[in-house]
């Protein structure tokens, strides 16, 4: 049995992981659920999954009677009282644990109950929890590819540590990596399962797949009136807001991309990007002589959810599997940089490496923000992003404050580049 915590149970890759948890209730018991706002879910989630450490990002939620009811599941059904600072008192007494915060999010990284912690929170605000995870000794199933793209050069010692330390103690698989950081993301799923058994040494390319997003084939100037309903509606994968943006500005891709040279320690010269609208191929793998190999399956997260926590065993599929006399024919082409500048943008700041990612990807989550709340145009987001590159002073990337520092340096630019607009 494998003990689980979800940081953001209530969103999309949230959601699905409980699905998962819920079809193999045999082999996964979950210990720990985080969300931001949506406290009501969080709390049915808990009873249904009888979780009594729970944590809500947003502090302000303290306060509302349904902090009552959360700590009444916290504590076991016993009566309730006030939820404030309660969290640490209620652990060392053997109860559930309850608390409101950005900590108590993180805190949950910590659980010395959890063997993994699935990291599906949005946005760079992630980065703390992949780290404390690591550092915990605890797997992390990574969702938050943001967590990678800003502090990729802390988390991967960290994780080579916690694999080290795995193959030691005999908790790591007999063949293959030691599993220490699992990806959810499904192109780097699909990587990682293309690359078992294999010698990296002998990796000529990575092949990341991209659907292409619901503006595939758009000029430029078609693109400038978008809405972020029409941007929303994503046409092979069902998403959080923010992803789905990050889609159909190609962001994600070049998210992506970053996250594959760190996870994989790919040089960004041999990590190609090809569109694959059927979403069917979820990247590929070249070796030296030639061959490639292709990771195919139903276009549904909770595939690759389901192995980041089963590995290096594999269970039973939740979806129907591919049928190969319906696909009919598979289409690839090359991405249109210039239309979508995100993805150029992001593999710039990938190449050029220490603290840009990090601006980069504080200026896109500002942008990203900005035009779904109609406060800035849907152009303007790859524009805020390169005006933040163009004014970022780059550094070797030192700690994790220093990153948070360059975040919101880079948001407060944003901001401002926006406001000017
Ligand atoms: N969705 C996909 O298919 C997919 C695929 C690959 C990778 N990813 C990656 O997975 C991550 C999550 O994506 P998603 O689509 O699942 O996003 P989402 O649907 O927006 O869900 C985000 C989750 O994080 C919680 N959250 C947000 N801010 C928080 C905070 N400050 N403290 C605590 N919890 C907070 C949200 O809680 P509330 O809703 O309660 O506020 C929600 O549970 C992203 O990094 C994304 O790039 C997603």
């Amino acid at each position: 049995m494998k003990r689980i915590v979800v940081l953001g149970s209530t969103g999309s890759i949230g959601t699905q992981t409980l699905d998962v948890a819920r079809r193999h209730a045999d082999e996964l018991e979950v210990v720990g659920l985080a969300a931001g706002t949506r406290a009501g879910e969080l709390l049915a989630q808990a009873r249904e999954f009888g979780v009594r450490h729970l944590a809500v990002g947003d502090e302000r939620l303290a306060g509302e009677p349904v902090a009552d009811e959360l700590l009444e599941q916290a504590r076991g059904g016993t009566e309730s009282a006030a939820p404030s600072s309660l969290s640490q008192a209620m652990a060392q007494r053997g109860e559930g644990s309850l608390g409101f915060g950005a900590d108590a999010v993180v805190d949950l990284a910590r659980l010395p109950e959890a063997d993994i912690v699935v990291n599906a929170l949005v946005g760079a605000a992630g980065l703390r929890a992949s780290y404390e995870t690591l550092r915990a000794g605890k797997v992390l199933a990574l969702a938050n590819k943001e967590s990678l793209v800003v502090g990729g050069d802390l988390i991967m010692p960290l994780a080579a540590a916690v694999d080290a330390r795995r193959r030691a103690d005999g908790t790591a698989p007999a063949t293959g990596p030691a599993g220490a950081l699992m990806p959810i993301d499904s192109e780097h799923g699909a990587i990682y399962q293309c690359l078992l058994g294999e010698d990296a040494r002998e990796v000529a390319r990575l092949w990341v797949t991209a659907s292409g997003g619901p503006f595939r084939g758009r000029t430029r100037d078609e693109l400038g009136g978008i809405t972020p309903a029409q941007a929303l509606a994503h046409p092979t994968w069902n998403m959080g807001a923010k992803i789905s943006i990050d889609s159909s500005t190609l962001m994600n891709k070049g998210l992506e991309v970053i996250e594959a040279h760190h996870l994989f320690a790919m040089s960004y010269d041999r990590i190609s990007v090809v569109v694959q609208p059927q979403s069917a191929i979820h990247s590929m793998v070249e070796f030296a002589d030639g061959s490639v190999k292709a990771h195919l399956g139903t276009t549904d997260m909770r595939i690759p959810i389901q192995f980041a926590l089963s590995y290096p065993a594999r269970w039973d599929a939740p979806v129907e599997p591919l049928d190969f006399t319906k696909l009919g024919s598979l289409e690839f082409a090359a991405p249109d940089t210039d239309t979508f500048r995100c993805l150029a943008l992001a593999r710039a700041a990938g190449e050029r490496g220490g603290t840009l990612p990090c601006a980069m990807n504080a200026a896109n989550e500002v942008a990203v923000a900005a035009f779904l709340a109609e406060q800035g145009t849907y152009l303007g987001i790859a524009e805020c992003v390169e005006a933040v590159m163009d004014a970022h002073d780059v550094q070797r990337v030192e700690s994790l404050d220093q990153l948070e520092a360059v975040d919101a340096w880079a948001r407060a630019e944003a901001r401002a580049w926006i406001a000017r607009r």
